[in-house]
């Protein structure tokens, strides 16, 4: 079972070979990701929602970002594993970046980092991670990282000149050498005509299906975070109504003494059961 590398993503490209791409946060799920076929992982910073509770993206910390990759790097054999660099951990100045970046690698394992947005900084910051030999992932459109800034949870290209300056970013990423990027809440016509244009892979999130590939946040398309669902997102289980039934179920089966049974306990072999009750000298157990 070959590893997923930077490489396979761009031939995956030539031959028009969808990647498939999901986020993940913990060990478990990176298992049942990796092993059912999803070739690029992302331990995306949505965890400080869905699994933080945060409103945003924003609050959550490298060191809980390096947390979470780590115990996905666990959980993965074939696929790439990217870490998402968290807000703040790279806006400041090229060396800050470098050092967090660096971490992701060395101290998580990760395979590669992403970061949002083209500005000058974040360009000279790729070109120096990629001379460094850390592989980046870009991110354009809807960047969840700049929420307030954009006014909201937003589509972005909206307008002739929005849709190039866009095509102009995703240019200007590649010249700095990213090995692919994410378009998020894209006119699917934008993503489709960035995705001509370029000869790395475009991984798209509400930007329709012209792009190279697809990612969506595991517990949007599992029906497990529940606060809102954004219309792009296709549910594919309803975890949260199955887990709301087993929890339930849980709850009446400790009310009513009906778990644990006989099966699910430990016993005293007769022998050894006898033997205690004489020793505390007591009646038979009820
Ligand atoms: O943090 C995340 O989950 C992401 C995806 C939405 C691409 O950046």
């Amino acid at each position: 079972m070959a590893q997923v590398t930077t490489l396979t993503l761009k031939q995956y490209k030539e031959q028009k070979k969808k990647i498939v791409s999901l986020t993940a946060y913990d060990y478990s799920t990176a298992q049942v990701l990796d092993r059912n076929g999803v070739d690029v992982i992302l331990v995306g910073d949505s965890l400080a929602m869905v699994v933080l509770g945060h409103k945003t993206t924003q609050p959550v910390t490298v060191d809980q970002m390096i947390h979470h990759t780590q115990a996905v790097m666990r959980g993965v054999q074939r696929a790439m594993v990217i870490a998402d660099m968290p807000f703040m951990s790279y806006q400041e100045d090229v060396k800050e970046a470098v050092k967090n970046a660096g971490r992701f690698i060395k101290e998580a394992g990760a395979h590669a980092v992403k970061l949002e947005g083209a500005n000058r900084l974040a360009l000279e910051t790729i070109e120096r991670l990629v001379d460094i030999g850390i592989p980046v992932m870009g991110h354009l459109g809807f960047t969840p990282q700049s929420v307030h800034a954009l006014g909201g949870f937003r589509v972005q290209g909206k307008t002739a000149e929005k849709a190039m300056k866009l095509m102009n970013d995703a240019q200007a990423l590649e010249r700095v050498g990213v090995f692919g990027m994410v378009l998020e809440m894209v006119p699917s016509t934008v993503a489709k005509l960035i995705t001509q244009n370029l000869e790395v892979p475009t991984i798209g999130i509400g930007a329709g299906s012209d792009c190279d590939g697809q990612i969506l946040v595991v517990d949007d398309m599992l029906g497990k975070f529940t606060d809102f669902k954004p219309t792009f997102v296709r549910q594919y289980a309803n975890l949260a109504d199955i887990t709301s039934k087993a929890i339930t179920s849980y709850v009446d089966d400790v009310r009513t003494s009906n778990y644990p049974n006989d099966k699910e306990s430990f016993r005293l072999s007769s022998e050894e059961e006898a033997a205690f009750l004489s020793l505390i000298g007591s009646k038979a157990f009820n």
